[in-house]
Formats: C-alpha cells, sequence, structure tokens
C-alpha cells in the first residue's frame, strides 16, 4: 500500500481529500496543528472508509518536531494543505500568515530535499489571479499583485516550490482552487468554519438553520447581469478527487514538467444570488437575506478555464451546485440536530 502524508489533512479541503485517498487505496497519514480544525473529524472520516487515519498533532513551524517526524515515517507522496486561510484575518496580521504559510511550507521542503521525497502536491488559490483580464481564467493569465496577505502567501509558496523543483529532484503540482463548497454525501464530514462565517455558503447554511439572522450579499451593482458577484463554485469532493488524480501523475512519471499547475473549478460561474436561488429550491427553505454595499477586496467574476485539467489529468468536475448545496444543507443540520 502506497503511503501518502497530508498536512492539514483534518481541515476542510483536507479532511476529504484523505477519504478520497483511502477509497483509492491509499494509506495515510495526518498531521494538523488543530488550530482550525477539531479531533473529532478522525471519527468522521472513520465512519465514512471504515478507517481511522494514522494522526499526529504537529506543527510545521517547529522545525525540531518535524525533522522527528520525518525521521519515523515514509511517504510515496505529500499533500500541502496546513495553512491558515481567512483573508480578512491576513489583512489584520499579516505576519502570522506570512510565517506560518511559509515557514512551514520551507521546512516541509527541506524534509522532501533532505529525504529524497519528490511527490509534492500543494493548495492553491484563483485568487493568485485577482482581478482576471479575460474569462475564463487560463492557468497562463497573469498571476497579479495579491489583494491580501492571504493571497500573497499562495503566490510566494508557488514561486518558493517552482525554485525548489527547478533546483533538485522534486517534482509538484499545485492545484488553483476555485470556490469549494459542499460535504461528504454521507455528512459525516464538512466545512466546520470558526466563528461567524466569511464564506458564502456556510452563511447560507447557518442562516438557514437559523444561527444567523440573515445573509447580506455584498453588492448589487457590479457590472453582471443581476448586480452580484460571479465565482466558480465546486463541489469539495470533486475537488478532493482531483488531489489523487495529480499525486498519481506525480507518481507515475506523467508529469511534462518538474513543476506544473492546474486550475479546478466547474469552468460554470455562477453569481451570489444564483446561488442564493439555488438554495432555496434545492432545499425548499426561504432564505433571509438583504442586499448590502460591496465586500472590500471582492472581484466582479472569476471561473476556471477547465480544459487543461481536463486534458492532461483526465479529471472533470462531476457533481452539480444543487448536489453541492444540498450536501452542504445536510451537513449543517446534521452537526445542530436539526431534522
Ligand atoms: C475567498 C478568497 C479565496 C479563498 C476563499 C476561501 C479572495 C479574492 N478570495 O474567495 O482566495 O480561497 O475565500 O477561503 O480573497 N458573499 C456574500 N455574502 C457573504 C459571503 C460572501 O455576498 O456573507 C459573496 C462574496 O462577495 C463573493 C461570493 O459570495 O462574491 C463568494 O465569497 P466567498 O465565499 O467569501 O469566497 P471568495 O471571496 O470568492
Amino acid at each position: 500500500m502506497k503511503k501518502v502524508l497530508v498536512t492539514g489533512g483534518l481541515g476542510y479541503i483536507g479532511s476529504h481529500t484523505v477519504v478520497s485517498l483511502q477509497h483509492a487505496g491509499y494509506e495515510v497519514l495526518v498531521v494538523d496543528d488543530l488550530s482550525n480544525a477539531e479531533l473529532s473529524v478522525l471519527d468522521g472520516i472513520e465512519a465514512i472508509t471504515g478507517v481511522k487515519p494514522d494522526f499526529q498533532k504537529l506543527d510545521l513551524r517547529v522545525k525540531a518536531d518535524l525533522e522527528d517526524y520525518f525521521k519515523w515515517n515514509s511517504f510515496d507522496g505529500i499533500i500541502h494543505f496546513a495553512a491558515s486561510k481567512a483573508v480578512a484575518e491576513s489583512v489584520e496580521n499579516p505576519l502570522l500568515y506570512y510565517e506560518n504559510n511559509l515557514h512551514s511550507l520551507v521546512y516541509l521542503l527541506q524534509q522532501c530535499n533532505k529525504h529524497s521525497l519528490s511527490n509534492f502536491i500543494f493548495s492553491s488559490s484563483c485568487t493568485v489571479y485577482g482581478e482576471p483580464d479575460e474569462l475564463p481564467i487560463t492557468e497562463d493569465a497573469p498571476v497579479k499583485n495579491a489583494l491580501s496577505p492571504y493571497g500573497n502567501t499562495k503566490q510566494i509558496s508557488e514561486e518558493i516550490i517552482f525554485d525548489t523543483c527547478a533546483a533538485g529532484d522534486l517534482r509538484s503540482i499545485s492545484l488553483r482552487y476555485f470556490n469549494p463548497i459542499g460535504a461528504h454525501d454521507s455528512a459525516e464530514i464538512g466545512e466546520l468554519p470558526k466563528g461567524t462565517p466569511q464564506n458564502l455558503v456556510p452563511f447560507i447554511t447557518q442562516t438557514a438553520a437559523g444561527i444567523r439572522k440573515e445573509l447580506s450579499v455584498f453588492g448589487n451593482d457590479y457590472p453582471t447581469p443581476d448586480g452580484s458577484c460571479i465565482r466558480d463554485y465546486i463541489h469539495v469532493m470533486d475537488l478532493a478527487e482531483a488531489h489523487v488524480v495529480a499525486l498519481e501523475r506525480l507518481m507515475n512519471n506523467q508529469n511534462e514538467e518538474s513543476y506544473e499547475v492546474f486550475n479546478l473549478g466547474t469552468g460554470k460561474g455562477s453569481s451570489v444570488l444564483e446561488v442564493v436561488k439555488a438554495f432555496e429550491n434545492v432545499t425548499g427553505k426561504e432564505l433571509n437575506y438583504k442586499l448590502v454595499d460591496r465586500r472590500p477586496g471582492d472581484v466582479t467574476a472569476v471561473y476556471a478555464d477547465i480544459r487543461k485539467a481536463n486534458e492532461k489529468l483526465g479529471w472533470t468536475a462531476k457533481r452539480s451546485m444543487d448536489e453541492a448545496l444540498a450536501s452542504a444543507w445536510q451537513w449543517e443540520k446534521k452537526i445542530r440536530g436539526l431534522s
């Protein structure tokens, strides 16, 4: 059985990817510092796959602990999710983001070099494109000035990995996610935002569950058909499966360059108001929402050109927006004890 290390494996996308890896026949080792994840996620994973992954609480910034971990464990591949991801928090506390997201990456890559581990998947974001000049966005689109320290850490991380690949034996794929939503169908795992959700879908499901009074739709005067922003919402399980495919591309030496990037989206843009309507249709619940001012830093429209992932990874998103919203709602109901 091939072994895969998943850093941040108890987080939202990480935990769904652990499930996909286990289903594909991999032995998964998880490290997570539990700064934004619950230990109980391990039970959720076990409830789905029947296997509790090997887990160690580890802060990747503590170099000695990381060295120790690599001394006693070996892997055929690494998927690196562990990072801070709240855009607003990164504006308030940039050094936390630069330290957490960049130190941990550098230390991890040092261990890869030291132990001759060469298959490395990195969790990147469409945020690297900023406000795009052309839609849909291809991987060749210019990387724009980052809109937040969080976004900047993704850009710098990609550069660090590129340089490390160029200088040695590392082979890596950066996956640029568009907007992940939804949960595993079983409702055993899903998104667990800390405090008030910043992202659209968890805010919608919490509003429907009565935890938030109303959803604020940020902006109704964007140059889009209904005036609200457009994003490419992708089911988190489609995203999870893409990680397995990308890792296998490296393991099977199918990569064309030592460093590659792929967009992971559906290729379809949906407006905020379309998401709200879809949620109402799928769940039969009327959502309390109001139109408010734009949120600073939001770009008008973002959706992926998915041809590269399709052609080279042989991957395409299979699940619909309705399935994603239904699963997000099932998950919200489960964790709130609603029927
Ligand atoms: C942001 C980040 C992205 C990050 C992602 C997940 C940027 C440009 N994008 O994406 O890098 O990976 O979060 O953490 O920094 N909305 C509302 N009301 C709400 C919440 C959101 O109307 O209460 C709207 C937003 O204005 C936006 C859309 O919903 O148009 C999606 O917002 P969100 O889920 O926060 O994701 P992004 O901002 O696209």
